[in-house]
């Protein structure tokens, strides 16, 4: 099978990129970064020659030798960069959140399907080894039908704000809280209302707040719960606890065991099951994977353009409704 030919644009998180595709056997036809230190380390580091080495992505819009692009630039970029390469004919892999609005969101998806190329948004936590089974766990009826599911973004972002993190649009709920959302609409679907509360305490310099927590409504009357925190004096986790008829999961991406509790005959739950877990909560390289197997195959990719703008409009609805103290119903018309 012939080798996809991949640039990556963005080189700090685009590092993680360059090793997945390297690892799914894709070849790096260009690497790109404004940052000429940044280029100049990524070159290095992976002996990646000169005359592949590029400051502006657009020098890499009309090349031939390149099949698809990873776009790892900041969040406010994804928008434009995604256009244009779509409309020059490449596969791309942008970065999540897929945009900061519904309306970047919006002329994505419209772009994506002009362009009868692929375009998966990087929700990576879909590839996390702990959230895989947890999916698993749901999907076979091992936890019998959900009704509360929640999951924590908590990571401090102290040392990470003082960049285009601390755009007013780039709200902590949206920039890493999209990734519990995101889990919580893969597992239980897409909710239909949400109510938030924020609070502001331990990042004075951004100008969002810092603590989020929404609580949500599915079809079926299953409920949801999401925490964001970017300040938190913890290490980064992502607990997510899913409740079921039948049995209830706990489990972290920064976990190497997972405990499942699941009832008997009796219908009571006894000794919890802890289920060892491999640790990989950036799993770029089975993320590529996907990618790479939607272009082969010309199915959609697992988080699509309407997947990843369904997320943002998720994202939005809880900002919106933590500014106004009214519930939100999220609008998935894309
Ligand atoms: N999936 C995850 O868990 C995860 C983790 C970290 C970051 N991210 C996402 O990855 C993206 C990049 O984040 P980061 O942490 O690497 O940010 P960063 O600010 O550390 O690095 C961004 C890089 O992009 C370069 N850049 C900026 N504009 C550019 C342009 N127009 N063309 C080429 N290069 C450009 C910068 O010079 C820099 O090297 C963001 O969308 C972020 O949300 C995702």
């Amino acid at each position: 099978m012939k080798s996809l030919k991949i640039a990556v644009i963005g080189l700090q998180f685009g590092m993680a990129h360059i090793e997945g595709a390297v690892s799914c056997g894709a070849r790096i036809a260009a690497i790109c970064d404004t940052d000429a230190d940044h280029l100049h380390a990524a070159g290095e580091r992976y002996g990646i020659p000169a005359e592949k080495r590029f400051s502006d992505h657009r020098a890499l819009l009309a090349r031939g030798d390149i099949d698809a692009v990873v776009i790892a630039v900041p969040d406010q970029q994804h928008r434009a960069l995604s256009c244009a390469f779509l409309a020059a004919g490449k596969h791309v892999l942008c970065e999540k959140p897929m945009a900061l609005t519904c309306e970047d969101a919006r002329a994505m998806v419209r772009a994506a399907d002009t362009s009868g190329c692929q375009f998966m948004v990087g929700q990576i936590c879909r590839f996390t080894p702990a959230f895989e089974r947890a999916k698993e766990l749901v999907e076979n009826g091992t936890l019998g039908e959900l009704y509360f599911l929640e999951s924590e973004y908590a990571h401090d972002y102290m040392k990470l704000v003082d960049n285009w993190r601390a755009d007013p649009l780039r709200h902590g709920v949206i920039g890493g809280g999209c990734h519990a959302v995101d889990l919580l609409r893969w597992l239980a679907g897409d909710p239909r209302e949400v109510f938030a509360y924020g609070t502001h305490r331990l990042l004075p310099q951004v100008p969002y707040d810092d603590a989020t927590v929404a609580v949500m409504r599915f079809d079926g009357d299953t409920m949801g719960k999401v925490f964001v925190s970017t300040g938190c004096k913890r290490d980064y986790t992502m607990r997510t606890v899913i409740y079921g008829t039948r049995g209830t999961l706990i489990c972290d991406n920064t976990s190497p065991s997972m405990t499942l509790f699941t009832a008997g005959a009796d219908g009571m739950a006894h000794e919890p099951e802890i289920i060892s877990m491999e640790v990989n909560n950036h799993n770029a390289a089975r993320e590529f994977a996907a990618f790479a197997d939607a272009i082969r195959r010309g199915t959609p990719a697992p988080t699509d353009a309407r997947e990843g703008a369904k997320t943002v409009a998720v994202c939005r609805a809880i900002i919106e409704s933590s500014e106004t103290g009214k519930p939100v119903c999220p609008e998935y018309s894309f």
